[in-house]
């Protein structure tokens, strides 16, 4: 570097200097503080509980309260999750700074997953948007909501990459692509963690669950995960990376085995890849009680040796097994492990704690008149409002059916989501008061110049019940039904809003069929019957079986769990006044026999057509999904054209091309670029996305976009995570879905 300019120079030498005192000053606190801890304190640290919290305050009223209670006030207890409000916040901290001996803070965690009280899409939905800007200003709102209710830790982003619909915790995640995945990944967290996480606005963020708990076998949770390394690599584990690039301050570990070794107690993984590899420096939590469950798997002969495991393996924080507390101290005594273990681990702890300032001031996250002004304002209402239009999904709009007209129809709203207030705030709600969304019937009420007439039709859900440990919310009543399609059969067009109750997708809620749940596509075929004017709305936590509606209706929205703005959304939509650009961030299957089903699959060695029976296909069933990747329409048009590709020296392409809006209407188009390595070491999918942008383009506009790519994005990691980069042909495809685009080749 050439520095021509003095005063610029003694900036830099200025800048850089005070970026190492702080470090150096950080180093040496932590190291005093570490010094003057016993054993014991320094467990504490790795000790995390859940709340027990009273009405009155932090009065334990149980027994296994009492000892938890007295554990924060003689230093035992490093973090606790789920207290939320500055009273109660403080209240706990107040225990911990005012009655252990090194007044070490408490750090506070708590599931802030697409919002705290203004709810935003949940995380599948935001990623449909592929707007990386407002996926970012939604993570800061919840931040800034969470922080000004005592919060300063989320257990988000959840990066996990799936290819499973049946995995009920898809709605936590952004779908099946690794690129896409570690975009939003990297968007999430800056958004959780600022610029600065002593900035008393911002919150540590943690990148979960490593690694690959969303490759569960027949996507049923918490359960078994077995893939190669080359999946593993190339698949799964870019998100984490990309997370650890980031910064992220924190990682949570994950329920499942992976090939043999149950993921909290691997040692490849957390020490061998992420801290030793990648060099992480943050701190990694257990899921709850996920070192206990070593036990269940038939890993550790019982908690204490569950206990050994998981901290050799570098398992930091202790969520809620007590295994750390009760063993490792022994573990100490009887030589199974060196304090320099539990040194390491305490250390990545009190950085967190230290770069969230609780040092300089236990409480800088309880002040209450933040919290008065910050939660559920106008400003985040519209945030939330801005994002729900973008992450709306039109899958089907035969003959422009919409927008709809604004004046002079006869509209019949049906299903009982469409007054559903509840619903759309999804699963991981936080602190969102029951009921407060805005549903699809007061959304349309703001066009009160068509007839809106609104019948339930059968009851689709009643309150959950447990049978056999199965959650059942889907209802038989069928009563409603005649009146409903009475009402379709008298007016112009029907808004149908179907799908999944909020509760029906997130954790612990994997489906085996995936079809609307219950009564509702049997409802939906009686209503054809009588109205083919269908327009489909479709709230879901997860691609859904849509092959009936797809084959049959002439509309359909996916709007997922909107969040709280829910039904102004999706009105604006079906009206015409924001046009639709999302684009479904993972394959919406024709059937669940297809699962796993994705854009990014391999050719096998049969791929082609053929008039015998002998290729990889089914033989009831297409092998592509009914909606693709990266698919999703406007109420415009947009052309590729000119597709260009240049070498920049050996290993780097320039690829250009114009897209153009030739629609009548403004919109935004997800330019998506795709790549095939037509040949190589290892075999490679037929297609991988590498690069994006989400642009508005004006009635006619056409834009010329410019890609790069390097020898990153062409190249493919080994079995060691290493990059390999061949000379060889690839075929670089630019368009608006996976499935839809234009294409040229080039070669090395
Ligand atoms: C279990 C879930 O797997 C994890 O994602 C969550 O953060 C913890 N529970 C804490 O609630």
């Amino acid at each position: 570097m050439r520095i021509s300019n003095p005063i610029a120079f003694i900036l830099i030498l200025t800048f850089c200097s005070c970026g190492k005192d702080e470090t150096d000053q950080k180093e040496r606190f932590i190291n005093d503080l570490i010094s003057k801890m016993t054993s014991m304190e320094k467990i504490g640290q790795l000790n995390q509980y859940s709340s027990f919290f009273d009405v009155t305050g932090p009065k334990p009223t149980r027994m296994e309260d009492s000892i938890k209670y007295e554990q924060i006030k003689s230093g035992l207890v490093g973090s606790v999750l789920n207290v939320t409000g500055v009273r109660e916040v403080k209240a706990m901290q107040k225990l911990a700074i005012e009655n252990s001996r090194l007044k070490i803070p408490l750090i506070f965690g708590l599931d802030v997953i697409h919002g705290f009280k203004t709810i935003c899409p949940i995380p599948i939905a935001e990623s449909a948007s592929w707007n990386l800007d407002l996926i970012e200003k939604s993570a800061r709102m919840a931040a800034k909501e969470a922080a000004s209710a005592g919060i300063n830790w989320t257990f988000a982003p959840m990066v996990d990459i799936s290819r499973d619909a049946r995995w009920g915790r898809v709605m936590e995640g952004a779908g099946e692509d690794p690129y896409l995945g570690s975009k939003i990944a990297v968007a999430r967290i800056n958004g959780f963690q600022g610029q600065d996480l002593k900035d008393s606005l911002t919150i540590a963020a943690c990148a979960k669950h490593f690694a690959a708990y969303g490759f569960a076998e027949s996507g049923k949770d918490y359960n078994t995960v077995d893939i190669g390394l080359q999946t593993l690599h190339n698949i799964v584990l870019p998100s984490f990376k990309a997370s650890a690039k980031a910064n992220v301050a924190t990682f949570m570990n994950s329920f499942n085995e992976i090939n043999g070794i149950p993921a909290t107690g691997s040692k490849f993984l957390q020490r061998s890849i992420l801290k030793e590899k990648w060099n992480y420096k943050g701190f990694i939590v257990s899921d709850w009680s996920s070192i206990e469950e070593m036990v269940a798997h038939g890993y550790s002969k019982d908690l204490k040796s569950a206990a050994l495991s998981a901290i050799k393996a570098g398992s930091d924080m202790d969520m809620m097994s007590s295994a750390y507390i009760n063993y490792l101290n022994n573990l100490l005594d009887e030589k199974k492990i060196s304090i320099d273990i539990i040194d390491d681990a305490v250390k990545r702890i009190l950085s967190v704690k230290y770069d969230l300032g609780l040092f300089s001031n236990p409480y800088l996250y309880c002040n209450d008149v933040r919290e008065e002004e910050n939660i559920f304002n106008d400003r985040n209402r519209a945030l939330s409002l801005d994002i729900a239009q973008e992450s709306i999904v039109l899958l089907k709009n035969d003959a422009n059916i919409l927008p709809l007209k604004k004046s002079g129809l006869k509209i019949a709203l049906l299903g009982g989501l469409a007054i559903d207030k509840d619903s759309p705030l999804g699963n991981w709600r936080a602190k969102a008061p029951k009921n407060s969304a805005i549903s699809v019937k007061e959304g349309l009420i703001k066009y009160n110049n068509n007839t809106v007439k609104f019948q339930k039709g059968p009851k689709l859900f009643k309150n959950p019940t447990f049978i056999d440990g199965h959650l059942n919310v889907n209802n038989t009543d069928t009563s409603g039904t005649y009146s409903a399609l009475k009402l379709a059969e008298e007016s112009d067009y029907v808004i149908t809003v179907l799908g999944e109750h909020g509760f029906q997708s997130g954790e612990g809620r994997s489906r085996s069929k995936i079809k609307l749940p219950g009564l509702q596509e049997q409802f939906l075929k009686e209503i054809y019957k009588v109205n083919k004017n269908i327009i489909l709305v479709v709230m879901t936590g997860r691609p859904l079986d849509l092959s009936w509606a797809g084959k049959n209706l002439p509309a359909i929205v996916v709007s997922w769990h909107l969040g709280t703005m829910s039904g102004e959304a999706i009105s604006s939509i079906l009206y015409g006044d924001s046009n639709p650009s999302g684009k479904l961030p993972m394959s919406f299957p024709r059937s669940v026999g297809q699962i796993p089903v994705y854009y990014n699959h391999k050719s096998t060695g049969r791929p082609a057509p053929s008039e015998s029976v002998f290729w990889s296909h089914f033989s009831d069933e297409k092998n592509d999904p009914l909606y693709p990747f990266g698919y999703g329409l406007s109420y415009t048009d947009f052309l590729y054209s000119k597709l260009n590709i240049n070498k920049i020296g050996t290993k780097s392409i320039e690829v250009n091309f114009n897209v153009k809006n030739i629609g009548n209407r403004i919109g935004k188009e997800i330019i998506q670029l795709y790549i095939k390595d037509l040949y190589s070491s290892y075999t490679r999918p037929i297609k991988e996305l590498k690069r994006f942008k989400k642009l508005s383009f004006k009635i006619n506009e056409e834009k010329n976009v410019t890609f790069i790519l390097n020898k990153d994005d062409l190249g493919w990691l080994n079995d060691f995570g290493d990059l390999i980069f061949e000379n060889g042909e690839f075929d670089i495809m630019v368009g608006g879905s996976s499935q839809d685009y234009i294409k040229s080749t080039i070669k090395f």
